[in-house]
Order: structure tokens, then C-alpha cells, then sequence
């Protein structure tokens, strides 16, 4: 039987792509939310955080092509454990998270290469449930590479791929794509999670993943543990420097993006544990006083010798942490998966409000 994705729905604002996958069946359907027209927005957000004491610039600017090449290399380093741990916890509880979700659909936020979700698509695969896959991401290039990749390895697939910010669009989170009604596991993996202020972005964040969500979906979320500070600091200090060419290519997205004129050899990588809030800060210091100029924003911003610039925390979690904060946006947290004392995955259902 040929299966069609649906077309999209007349008030859709978005750019769409309808791509035939390998097979030459219609598949694949793309839809861009980053439109040009919130582009004033987009500029006030990056003025507001820049003026920000630390200055900070909004992680999601790590991602362009060659930032989510980078975090590929991140994920295969020696000190960088979360990848492998999750995916070793994946392999071990994938059959029994299927189970309980009954999900025909997979919809990943911040889904990046999609090389865990191919564990969660194999157990629904094996369990005979596998029906469509909706890859959620900001980085354009990685969203169209895996819709190709994943539609010529799973036969019946269908995907319903989103470039878009998910902490603005997740209103235009398709719905289900089969359009049979059945439920849905939204999975958050790799800690991104942990990216996200857990007292204002992480809140909000979860709210909105509750809005989008029916009541038997599920949804399963990764979390990196709190653990010995050594263990976490070397992870975002590799020998290799992949952790601070990451960092550093945030300005190169900002020079390209923004008409700016970051002079990249003039800052360096830090990254340092901060045990009160138990979570890690990526900074870019200023080696020298300097001036750079915003072209797309009118503005020049001076920094002094020794100025931080904050690009990334990533916050680590206990059970109580992530039952909290699942707790304040409306989920209960029904499961709670450790491997190693070094990574986790929690299980949550929406409350019904
Ligand atoms: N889930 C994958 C990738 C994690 S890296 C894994 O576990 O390996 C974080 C991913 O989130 C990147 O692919 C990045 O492009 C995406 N991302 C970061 N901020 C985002 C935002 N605001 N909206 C959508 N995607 C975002
Ligand atoms: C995507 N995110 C969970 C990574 C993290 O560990 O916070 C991003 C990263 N930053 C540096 N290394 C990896």
C-alpha cells in the first residue's frame, strides 16, 4: 500500500518540501518555521541577551552545518560519556518505554543526527508499531540529511520533518501524522534539557511540550547526572579541543548570521562546574579589549580584556531535579532509567489539567 504524508493545512505560514525518499514513494514531508518574517524578533532576543550580565548568546546558535558536525565528533570523544551512556541505557529499556507508551509515532525535539532515535525506532519497529517519525531542529541541513537516511532504512516509514526553534514553534508541531489517532512518545534525549535555565527556559519549555501533547503520549526525557565535578569538567574540556572549536564557532555563526565581526582568534574556550546550581558553563573570553560591530543590528559592543561572553549551561540532574521540573510544567514522572551513575532517562505522562 502507498501511504502519503498529508498536505499541509491551508493557514500553514511554513515553507514546505515534499520529497520522494529512495524509493521514489512520497515519504518525506518538510516544513521550515524560521521565517524570515520573525526575524525582528530574532535580532531583540540576541540584543537582550548581550546586554545580559555575563553577555550570553542563546545556545541554539552552536547549530548551524558545521556546529552540528562538530557536536557529532563531541559525541564519539573519550571524555564526552553521555552519548554512549544513553544509548547503552536506550538499548536496555527501549522494548519496555514502547510498551508502556503504545506509541505508533516517534517525535524527537532537537533531534540532531538521529542516531539514538534508531534504537527507539527498532524496538517500535519490532513491536510492530512503527508508523512515523517527526524530527524537530533548528539545523536545516542535519533535519533534511536524517528524513533521507531514515526513510531508505525503515520501508514503511513515513516523516514529517520541523526546522524550527522549539522553544517558540512548538504550536506548529504537526499532529499526528498517520492521522489515525494513535499516541505519540516525544523523546528529548541527550540533556539538552540541561541547556535550558531549568527556573524560566526549562519551565516554559516543558509547558509548551505539555500543550503539544495528547493525554497517552509519553514523554521520555535524558538527563545528565549530578556525579564528581572532575568527571563532568573533563567531558567539556577534551584533550582533542572538539569542545572549544564547538564554543568558538558560535562567533562564526554570529559573524555570518548578524554581519558581525567577531575576531575568533582573540577568545578562548572555558569551561568551569559551578556546585551551587550543579550544572557547567561553556564561556568565550575576550583575550584583549576589543570592539565588534553587529551589522544586521546597528550595534557595536565593546569588550574588556578578560570579559566572559556565557554561550551554554548545561545543568545536571538528580530524580527530585527532573521530578521537580517535570512537576512545575505538568507532568508526572511515572519512570526513572539510570545507567552507570552517569546518565538517565525519566518517563513522564501529561497531567490532565
Ligand atoms: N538529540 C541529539 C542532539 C543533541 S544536540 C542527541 O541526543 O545526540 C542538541 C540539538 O538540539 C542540536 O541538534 C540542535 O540543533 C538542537 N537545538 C538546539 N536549540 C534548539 C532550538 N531552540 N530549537 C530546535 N532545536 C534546537
Ligand atoms: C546538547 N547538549 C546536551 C550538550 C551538553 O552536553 O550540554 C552540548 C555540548 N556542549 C558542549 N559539549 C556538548
Amino acid at each position: 500500500m502507498i501511504r502519503l504524508i498529508p498536505q499541509p493545512e491551508s493557514h500553514m505560514i511554513s515553507e514546505m518540501t515534499r520529497a520522494p525518499s529512495t524509493d521514489g514513494m512520497v515519504r518525506i514531508r518538510i516544513d521550515r518555521h524560521l521565517a524570515p518574517a520573525d526575524e525582528s524578533a530574532v535580532q531583540d532576543e540576541l540584543r537582550q541577551a548581550i546586554a545580559e550580565t555575563p553577555r550570553r548568546i542563546p545556545t541554539k546558535y552552536f547549530y548551524n552545518d558545521h556546529g552540528s558536525t562538530l557536536f557529532e565528533r563531541i559525541c564519539e570523544l573519550p571524555e564526552y560519556y553521555q552519548t554512549r551512556t544513553e544509548a547503552a541505557l536506550l538499548h536496555r529499556i527501549a522494548d519496555q518505554v514502547v510498551r508502556t507508551s503504545g506509541a505508533r509515532e516517534l517525535v524527537e525535539l532537537g533531534s540532531g543526527a538521529s542516531t539514538k532515535s534508531r534504537i527507539l525506532l527498532d524496538a517500535l519497529d519490532a513491536a510492530g508499531h512503527l508508523e512515523s517519525y517527526v524530527p524537530v531542529d533548528v539545523s536545516e541541513g542535519i533535519v533534511r540529511r536524517v528524513a533521507n537516511e531514515l526513510t531508505a532504512e525503515y520501508p514503511n516509514l513515513l516523516v514529517h520533518g520541523l526546522i524550527a526553534d522549539f522553544m517558540s514553534d512548538l504550536g506548529e508541531l504537526p499532529s499526528e501524522v498517520s492521522g489515525r489517532g494513535h499516541s505519540r512518545l516525544v523523546a528529548f534525549l541527550g540533556g539538552t534539557i540541561g541547556n535550558l535555565d531549568p527556573a524560566s527556559q526549562g519551565v516554559d519549555f516543558l509547558r509548551h511540550v505539555h500543550d503539544a501533547m495528547g493525554p497517552g503520549d509519553h514523554l521520555l526525557i535524558g538527563v545528565d547526572l549530578i556525579k564528581d565535578h572532575a568527571i563532568i569538567e573533563a567531558a567539556y574540556n577534551d584533550s582533542a579541543g572538539v569542545t572549544a572549536a564547538f564554543n568558538l564557532n558560535v562567533l562564526s555563526v554570529l559573524n555570518q548570521r548578524f554581519e558581525a565581526n567577531f575576531d575568533i582568534e582573540a577568545f578562548q574556550h572555558r569551561a568551569i562546574y559551578d556546585p551551587e546550581n550543579n550544572w557547567i558553563e561553556m564561556r568565550l573570553i575576550s583575550t584583549r579589549e576589543q570592539r565588534v560591530r553587529f551589522g544586521a543590528l546597528d550595534l557595536d559592543l565593546t569588550l574588556n580584556e578578560g570579559e566572559e561572553l556565557l554561550t551554554e549551561i548545561s545543568t545536571k540532574f538528580d530524580r527530585p531535579r527532573l521530578r521537580d521540573l517535570l512537576g512545575a510544567s505538568g507532568f508526572d514522572l511515572v519512570d526513572w532509567f539510570v545507567q552507570d551513575d552517569l546518565f538517565a532517562l525519566g518517563l513522564a505522562t501529561p497531567r490532565s489539567t
